[in-house]
Formats: structure tokens, C-alpha cells, sequence
């Protein structure tokens, strides 16, 4: 329902990262560009014991740190800070729920976003309050409610976390984020399938040998110990980002560009995930640990050195992964996933492998298995799509070379792209839930990721293989491509 009247824009933990780095620099990008609509109200709500003015101030300073667009225009700014309200209390006191429904009743607020940027042990606290505050709801204009990964920790406390929150709210009023659908170049990959009639045809089994998702970065997880130690990269990003990316890729077209029948084709593909149980997850599965090394001339630690990590800890900072999708599309098909901190460099991208050609005409000159045709979409920090294909180097012979057709955003576009959050934070304003998760999507990745969880555990291992910081990790993570009759893309 999208009703008039005032937003209320209420952000529980609005002391936290998430605010300072992400939310209110989306906010204030977006005032820039004259879409935050004028009758917005910001309410932080926190623990700490913090002022307006204290508030204003620390988003003040986030935003000239973090903002997209430098340098910062003081004057937009200023309009964002002067909307901006602080109510300190506890997550669990009542009072504090009291007071929020007496500020938003003043403000003439009909309208109320609630947004979840505390740790996710916090969640269930804030909802059961809203609920017990009657906040559930409003009178005549619409309210909704953004959660934030992680969503659960395995299906188990995914379902209790479901329960809790469709006790306050229904499932059109929830909005459970992954920022990787906010961002543009992920959007474009429905755009490039299913706008363009060129690929669409090459798009299945009979053409594609093989796809590689990558989502590799250099930062490590220092700092952030506590959380990482108990999740690894399978909670950390498989479950949510990198299936997301894999579902974009694998689903059919949907039958309208509408929230709910794109999703109803993303959760086709993740129940036609083939699971992987016992052995077969092992098989299919590789998982690795950075040790101590140099990277960009920075000395790191090595993982299970970090302060907050157990000495024993077995939690990936590396997985691959070799996942099939049991449908009329993809069947035999396999998805090759890696993902892990202090990699070589900072890259995700998804690269269709095709097969090569029926006969080799051109004899040993061919296109040999190590430069096939791939179509490339890279998501980031590259932004762009990359076909390449073999072409005739000039000469007498008939050498071959493999050449590349390119489309770079920056170079079609300009430079610099949306951040996720400032789309994601404009839809759940407009009530669009296209790009958040459902809750069946949600148990249907968990599902998946609980078998290898539950693998992992009946097959205990000592240790991890290690890998040195700034490379792709451990010599077994091409075993295992080759193992599997594959070898991954190199950069
Ligand atoms: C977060 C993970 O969800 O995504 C982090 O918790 C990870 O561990 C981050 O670094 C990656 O996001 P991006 O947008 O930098 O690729």
C-alpha cells in the first residue's frame, strides 16, 4: 500500500557500521539526487546515551568520510541532518517502544519504515516490542520492516526467526535485504537475459559446458572475528549473495517483471538445487584458511592467529563449491563456485563457459580447452560484460587467438554507479520488494546450505588446508577443479 502523508524512517541501531558506512550515506546521495521525498523523518534508536545534536553530528562526519560522490554538498547534507531525531533506550524496554509510537503519533508519521541495522541476536527483541507496542500496523498508511543478513544461522533459527516475525508482521511488509540484488550490475543480469533475444537461445545445457561464479575480496575478516568464526563464507556469503547470484543466472524468464513472479523463478532454481548430502558434499566442497603472509605490502595474520578465533577453528575463510541444478535447463551442468577473504584481488563475476565447437577444424590451432568461449559478467569492481570468442591472427597459418568484445559501464555510462543501498532503501520506500528476499527463499537456501552443514559435521576435519594472503588460494582448490574435470578461470 503506498499511502500519502509522512515516512517515518526509524533505523534501530543506528550507532552501529551499518548506519555510519552504508544507510545514512545512501540517504543523503539520494537527497542529492532529489529523491528522498521532503516529508521523510529519520529516527535512530539506540542504546547508547546519545543527543540530536550528537547524532547530527557523528552522521555529519559519516557521510563526509563515506559518501559516494566527493566532495560532500554541505547544503544537502544539512537538509538530511535537520530531519534526523535520536531516542536512546534499550532494545528491550518498553518504554522505549512507548515513546518511539508517542514521537511518531507527533510527527504525524501514518507512514513507518522499520529498519534493522543491530546484530541479528537483537532482531527478535526489537520485533516482539514493535508488536507488544502495537507498531505492527498503522491506522491509515502502511508500515514495513527491512532485516538484515545474517537471516538465521541455519534453517532451524531461520524458521524460529520466520515464526517470531509473521507473529507482528505479514510477508508484504517484510523486506529482507541482500544488498547484492541493489546492486546495478547484478539487476542487469535479468536485463541482459531476458531483454535481449541474442543469448537467451545459448542459455542452457546444450551449449554451456560449465559456469564459474567468483566472489573474491582482499580484506580478510580482523575485526569482525566473533561473528565470522561462527559463520564462515557458507553462511557469510554463500547463503545469501552467492546463491542470489546463481539464481539470477539459472532462473526462466518470468512470466511479468513483478515481485513475486521474479521470485516465484528464483525459487524454482533453489529448489531444484541438487542436495548435497553426506559424501557427495564432501566430494563437492573445498574449504581453506589464510595463514600468515604479506599482502600489498601489508603483513596479515593468519586466521587462526586473529584474537577471537578458536586455535582449532575449522571455519572456512575459502570454499569452493560444485552445485547442480536438477531441472530441464541445467541438468549435468556445473556450478563452480569460490568465494574467500585476502584473495588475489577483489573480483566477482559470473562466467558462462560454453562448449567447444563439434570438430576441431583448425587441429591443434583451434580454441583449445584453456581459451573457450565465455561470456563474462563482471558485477564488480569491473563493471561490464566481456564475450570472448576465437578470432584469425593475420599471418599465412591459420592461428587463432582469443579475442575479447567488451562493454564497460564507466565507459557507456560514466563513472560512478548507485550504491545498492540507496536503491534498496528508495524501494522499500515505494513498497517494491522485487530485489529482497521471500521467505520461501529464504528456507530454500538455508535448506540447501544445512546438508553440507550437517556433512561437515558428521565428517570432522583437523585442519584446513592453508593458503598465503594475495593468492587463489591453496594448491587443492585446482586439484579439486581438476578432479572434477575443470579448471578455473584464470585472471
Ligand atoms: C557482506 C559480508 O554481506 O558482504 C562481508 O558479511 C563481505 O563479509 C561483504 O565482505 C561483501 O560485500 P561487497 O558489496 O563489498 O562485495
Amino acid at each position: 500500500m503506498n499511502a500519502t502523508g509522512d515516512i517515518a524512517l526509524v533505523i534501530f541501531g543506528v550507532t552501529g557500521d551499518l548506519a555510519h558506512r552504508k544507510l545514512v550515506p545512501a540517504l543523503y546521495q539520494l537527497e542529492l539526487d532529489k529523491q528522498l521525498p521532503k516529508n521523510l523523518h529519520i529516527i535512530g534508536f539506540a542504546r547508547r546515551d546519545w543527543s540530536d545534536e550528537k547524532l547530527r553530528s557523528e552522521m555529519g562526519a559519516a557521510v563526509r568520510e563515506f559518501a559516494r560522490t566527493q566532495p560532500v554538498d554541505e547544503q544537502a547534507l544539512d537538509r538530511v541532518l535537520k530531519h534526523m531525531r535520536y531516542l536512546a533506550s534499550n532494545f528491550t524496554d518498553d518504554s522505549g517502544y512507548r515513546e518511539l509510537a508517542k514521537q511518531l503519533e507527533e510527527l504525524g508519521a501514518k507512514n513507518r519504515l522499520f529498519y534493522l541495522a543491530t546484530p541479528p541476536d537483537a532482531y527478535t527483541r526489537i520485533i516482539s516490542s514493535l508488536g507488544k507496542a502495537r507498531l505492527g500496523k498503522s491506522a491509515d498508511g502502511w508500515t514495513r520492516i527491512v532485516v538484515e543478513k545474517p537471516y538465521g544461522r541455519d534453517l532451524e533459527s531461520a524458521k524460529q526467526l520466520e515464526d517470531e516475525i509473521h507473529q507482528v508482521f505479514d510477508e508484504d511488509q517484510i523486506y529482507r535485504i541482500d544488498h547484492y540484488l541493489g546492486k546495478e550490475t547484478v539487476q542487469n543480469i535479468l536485463v541482459f537475459r531476458f531483454a535481449n533475444g541474442v543469448f537467451e537461445p545459448l542459455w542452457n545445457r546444450r551449449y554451456v559446458e560449465c559456469v564459474q561464479i567468483t566472489v573474491a575480496e582482499t580484506i580478510g575478516v580482523d575485526g569482525r572475528t566473533e561473528y565470522f568464526d561462527g559463520a564462515g563464507v557458507i553462511r557469510d556469503m554463500l547463503q545469501n549473495h552467492i546463491l542470489q547470484l546463481l539464481t539470477l543466472t539459472a532462473m526462466e524468464a518470468p512470466v511479468a517483471f513483478t515481485a513475486d513472479a521474479v521470485r516465484d523463478e528464483k525459487v524454482k532454481v533453489l529448489h531444484s538445487l541438487h542436495p548435497l548430502r553426506g559424501d557427495d558434499a564432501i566430494r563437492n566442497t573445498l574449504r581453506a584458511q589464510y595463514s600468515a603472509g604479506i599482502q600489498n605490502s601489508r603483513k596479515i595474520d593468519a586466521y587462526l592467529d586473529h584474537e577471537g578465533v578458536a586455535r582449532n577453528s575449522t571455519t572456512e575463510t575459502l570454499l569452493a563449491m560444485r552445485i547442480h541444478i536438477d531441472n530441464w535447463r541445467w541438468a549435468g551442468v556445473p556450478f563452480f563456485i569460490r568465494s574467500g577473504k585476502h584473495l588475489a584481488k577483489r573480483m566477482t563475476e559470473i562466467a558462462v563457459q560454453y562448449k567447444q565447437t563439434p570438430l576441431a577444424l583448425f587441429g591443434a590451432r583451434n580454441l583449445a580447452g584453456d581459451a573457450p568461449n565465455r561470456l563474462v559478467i563482471s558485477i564488480q569492481p569491473y563493471e561490464g560484460i566481456t564475450l570472448t570468442f576465437g578470432a584469425k591472427a593475420p599471418g599465412p597459418e591459420n592461428t587463432i587467438e582469443s579475442v575479447k568484445m567488451d562493454f564497460s559501464y564507466a565507459e557507456t555510462f560514466g563513472a560512478s554507479t548507485p550504491e545498492a543501498y540507496e536503491r534498496l532503501l528508495m524501494d522499500c520506500l515505494n513498497g517494491d520488494a522485487t530485489l529482497f528476499t521471500r521467505s520461501d527463499e529464504v528456507l530454500a537456501a538455508w535448506t540447501f546450505v544445512d546438508d553440507v552443514l550437517k556433512a561437515w559435521s558428521q565428517h570432522p576435519v583437523k585442519k584446513l588446508p592453508q593458503y598465503k594472503p594475495g593468492t587463489w588460494g591453496p594448491q587443492e582448490i585446482d586439484q579439486f577443479m581438476h578432479e572434477h574435470g575443470s579448471a578455473w578461470r584464470e585472471h
